[in-house]
């Protein structure tokens, strides 16, 4: 249940507008509910066979007419307004909990990106997180219309004939039976394809994105092979989908159809036997298939909470993750290092039970200029990520120039590093911006003056692309 609180905790900074909300869809069931009666009094009291027609009957029926059309305009707006509201506020939401989930993303350590494909952290930023807007849109408020249109209908029925109800609902505990049964299995077909509509996915990207090495072994061939197979899986999942639709819909039209035929007959009767106008014969069996509607929305609502609830909780597990590599709460702020640096016994391991460093101790003062040399694999990046504390050690202390720097804030210590990855990576943007990437307020000599010369060169002479062109 707290995971539903804590939804709706995003929620309250919208709570005026979901009661105007909600009090608006009251109105509008009620509306919806009003709709079978114009045409009632014009069969009761002006259809009736027998009596003379009523002299008045030339105003009434446009009359009566014009109310029917007007409850639909009125309904109409009024589902326009809840609509947009109720989507508009589980936009916001979303936005909210995406930005939450983001900006937490981008300060979690690189040990916990190291542990977890990137993949899997943008589908959370990017679907996971709209199962916070299922929960609204599906959830509460269509839980809320739905109960209330079923009770609305269910008393008025009864009011306007008791037998007749309860022959006519005798078939909704089937109904149901039969929605929840078929649901059940189009949630599990549904999750299948969305992990085989994600193995494409990954399929295709982990082929694109090493399309070099492909080339270089004339390996093209046998991944277009996994990549066809896979889709075809994808394919099967899909038809399997489809299926269970059509099927569902099917048996459970033509139990609504038994169900009414059902109150058909009995209603005929009791209107052969007067005790039910025609007219509310025909109310009766329009609020039938009223009925079926929420009937059939609430039983999808508990599915489709089920696969939110999945979502919110795989976005909450981000947001409850501690950070691994967190400012000490003594930490200050510095302008200007020295540049003094000292490895007291550190060790560190990616893995608890596996050592990388183990009690290295270094020292090296300002303006000195270090090199370290070794086989691939023998920890020199591992120890230089230490310093801006990409990663804490095991054991041990880092000072910079004296100061333990786990009691410097993280983003002034960065502050005073640079560094020249390994891999290179260019951010989809302009080439100036890539360069001015750490530091966005560079002036335009600076930035020139990174530039390499033949960089500059190019930049001066008229007719060579911009280079402020995007790279992409
Ligand atoms: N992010 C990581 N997660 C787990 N193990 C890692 C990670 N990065 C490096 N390693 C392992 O740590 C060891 C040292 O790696 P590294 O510091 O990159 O070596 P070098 O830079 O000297 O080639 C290697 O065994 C490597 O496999
Ligand atoms: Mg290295």
């Amino acid at each position: 249940m707290s995971i539903y609180r804590r939804v709706l905790r995003y929620y309250r900074p919208f709570l005026g507008q979901t009661i105007f909300g909600l009090f608006l869809s009251l109105i509008g069931i009620g509306l919806n509910l009003l709709k079978p009666w114009p045409f009632k009094v014009i069969v009761d009291d002006f259809l009736r066979a027998g009596p003379p027609i009523r002299s008045d009957w030339r105003i009434w029926i446009p009359l009566l007419c014009l109310a029917l059309v007007t409850i639909q305009l009125l309904w109409g707006i009024i589902n326009w307004i809840t609509n947009y509201l109720f989507v508009k506020i589980g936009l916001q939401a979303l936005l909210k909990l995406r930005t939450d989930l983001y900006s937490y993303l981008q300060s979690l350590s690189l040990k916990y990106h190291d542990a977890r494909r990137s993949s899997d952290s943008s589908f959370r930023v990017a679907y996971d997180s709209q199962s916070i807007q299922t929960i609204y849109n599906k959830g509460f408020t269509n839980i809320f219309g739905s109960t209330i249109t079923l009770i609305g209908t269910f008393v008025i029925m009864l009011r306007l004939d008791r037998q007749l109800t309860l022959v006519s609902l005798a078939i909704v505990p089937l109904i149901v039976g039969a929605i929840y049964l078929f649901a059940h299995r189009i949630r599990r077909e549904s999750t299948s394809i969305q992990e085989q509509e994600s193995a494409v996915l990954a399929q295709a990207q982990e082929g694109l994105s090493s399309i070099r090495m492909v080339h270089a072994f004339g390996r093209e061939e046998f991944e277009v092979r996994q990549f066809q197979q896979q889709a075809r899986q994808s394919l099967q999942a899909n038809l399997r989908l489809t299926l269970t639709n059509v099927n569902s819909a099917l048996v459970i039209s033509t139990l609504m159809v038994i169900g009414t035929a059902a109150m058909y007959y009995i209603g005929t009767l009791h209107v052969l036997a007067g005790t039910l106008t025609l007219g509310s014969l025909l109310v009766f069996s329009a609020y039938l298939l009223m009925l079926y509607q929420p009937l059939e929305s609430l039983t999808y609502t508990t599915w489709a909470m089920e696969g939110a609830t999945a979502g919110a909780n795989r976005c909450f597990e981000v947001l409850d993750r501690q950070d691994d590599v967190v400012d000490s709460p003594r930490a200050i702020a510095i302008s200007s290092a020295k540049g003094a640096i000292g490895f007291n016994s550190v060790s560190f391991g990616y893995a608890a039970d596996r050592y990388v460093l183990r009690d290295v101790d270094l020292r090296i003062e300002p303006n000195q200029i270090v090199g370290l040399v070794g086989g691939t694999g023998t920890g020199k990046s591992t120890l230089l990520s230490l310093v801006p504390r990409f990663y804490d050690p095991t054991t041990g202390s880092i000072a910079l120039d004296g100061r333990d720097i786990r009691e410097i804030t993280k983003r002034t210590l960065r502050a005073q590093i640079a560094i020249v990855l390994q891999d290179t990576l260019l951010f989809s943007t302009t080439v100036r911006e890539n360069i001015a990437y750490g530091r966005p307020d560079a002036t335009e000599e600076e930035i020139i003056c990174c530039s390499t010369n033949q960089r500059q060169r190019s930049i001066r002479q008229p007719n060579r692309p911009s280079w402020t062109q995007s790279k992409n």
